[in-house]
């Protein structure tokens, strides 16, 4: 059915699937997780129960979310086939991400191919791409990777994987805290490539590969790391001012700023920012959360300036880069730990939109030529050398 709306630009304001996960109100700043808002849960639940959350509509009793921690224990080590393609995109020093969507594909090796365990599939990406993005990292670093410690959590083991130690309570909480945060948000770009997969009746892996590459772009998920670079560029806070006319002067965009819904301060915002407070107070360079809140304010008061009536404020990224940070994650690894709290969101999105939805087949607009006739011989045909192909046994 057409409902005559015609082409929408960036399908803004388009409603494409109903959805009991979350719900994101961009007037109000108001981000809803399953019935709670991300200001009440992010800091305080357990990732797993975030899972379990999303997964289930409901949070886990005691059972259930060590039932939970089980499964995934059991499903954190990699197939072999993984290990070798992480050291293989080690080697071609290939960024993360890339290596992340790589490995997406081979992480269900061992698995059967009909898709009929959906549980145990689901289980096994959401384990096992945390696990591969340390390996990777360490691998890309010349270190050995660490297999997982099955009685540490979630949050704990990756951040055990990547660096050998266990990590102490607030370095995990403060994780949890961000992995909650960014869990799901709405019909998001790689969310709804996933849903679009999914509705083919494709399969999990294909949904969360999609993902992805959907999530990789700056305008989705890459930005934490260029907001990073912006602030440690800056180094000074009587710099900003200066630092931050010249980029807009330039017509350039400041990373972490600015959303297609939220038009007042993005929630997630707010709790990774004081996220971020309540670790800079204990633990890594209290100058640098202060510095990077005078960026922010200044930013925001440049923005009003420079692009008056576009209401562009403080975004999700901004404070994620503070915190990964401050728990010690490289940048590069900014937007995979992303995708490890999205994967979550990813999977129960498909799931829902298996259960209830139609296939995604939005309609487009022809603006193209007409009436092009084909001439014979037109285009020479060139002879081209192949290289020959030997496949190693
Ligand atoms: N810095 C400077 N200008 C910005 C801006 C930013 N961060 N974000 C938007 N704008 C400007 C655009 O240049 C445009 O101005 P114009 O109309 O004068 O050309 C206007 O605001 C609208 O931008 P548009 O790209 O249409 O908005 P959108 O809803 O499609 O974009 C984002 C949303 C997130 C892609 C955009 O705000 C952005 O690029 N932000 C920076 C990247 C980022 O932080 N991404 C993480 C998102 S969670």
């Amino acid at each position: 059915m057409n409902n005559g709306q015609g082409y929408v630009s960036g399908l803004e304001g388009v409603v494409a699937a109903q959805t009991r996960l979350s719900h994101v109100d961009g007037a109000h700043g108001e981000l809803i997780l399953a019935g709670y808002r991300v200001e009440e849960i992010a800091p305080v639940a357990p990732f797993e129960a975030m899972v379990f959350l999303l997964w289930h509509d409901r949070l886990p009793a005691a059972a259930e979310l060590a039932q939970m921690r089980v499964e995934l224990a059991q499903w954190r080590m990699l197939p072999t086939a993984a290990c070798d393609l992480l050291r293989a995109a080690a080697a071609a020093q290939r960024p993360a991400m890339d290596a992340l969507r790589m490995v997406a594909g081979v992480c269900d090796i061992d698995l059967p191919t009909d898709d009929s365990n959906d549980r145990r599939r689901d289980i096994a990406l959401l384990a096992r791409l945390p696990a591969a993005v340390a390996a990777y990292w360490r691998l890309s670093q010349g270190k050995t990777p660490i297999p997982p410690d099955p009685a540490l959590g979630h949050a704990a083991n990756y951040l055990y994987m990547l660096t050998g130690v266990a990590p102490t309570p607030a370095r995990v909480r403060g994780l949890e805290t961000y992995l909650n945060t960014v869990i799901d948000h709405g019909l998001n770009a790689s969310t709804f490539a996933a849903r679009v997969i999914i509705a083919t009746q494709s399969d999990m892996t294909s949904a969360v590969i999609g993902a992805l590459g959907a999530l990789k772009g700056p305008l989705h998920g890459g930005a934490p790391g260029p907001a990073l670079e912006m602030v440690f560029a800056i180094g000074k806070a009587e710099h900003a001012e200066a630092y931050l006319r010249a980029r807009l002067a330039a017509g350039e965009r400041l990373m972490g700023f600015g959303h297609r819904i939220y038009k007042v301060r993005d929630p997630r915002a707010e709790v990774l920012a004081a996220a971020a407070e309540a670790l800079y107070a204990t633990d890594g360079d209290r100058s640098l959360f202060e510095l990077a809140k005078h960026v922010e304010a200044t930013a925001v008061r440049l923005l009003a300036e420079y692009k008056p009536g576009r209401a562009l404020q403080t975004n999700v990224e901004f404070y994620t880069a503070l915190l990964l940070h401050g728990l010690g994650l490289p940048s590069a690894l900014f937007t995979p730990t992303f995708a490890l709290a999205r994967t979550a969101g990813w999977i129960a999105h498909a799931r829902e939109q298996l259960a209830n939805g139609r296939l995604l087949r939005p309609a487009s607009e022809y603006v193209g030529a007409t009436g092009r006739r084909w001439q014979a011989n037109a285009t020479p045909t060139q002879l081209i050398s192949f290289p020959s192909w030997q496949f190693p046994s």
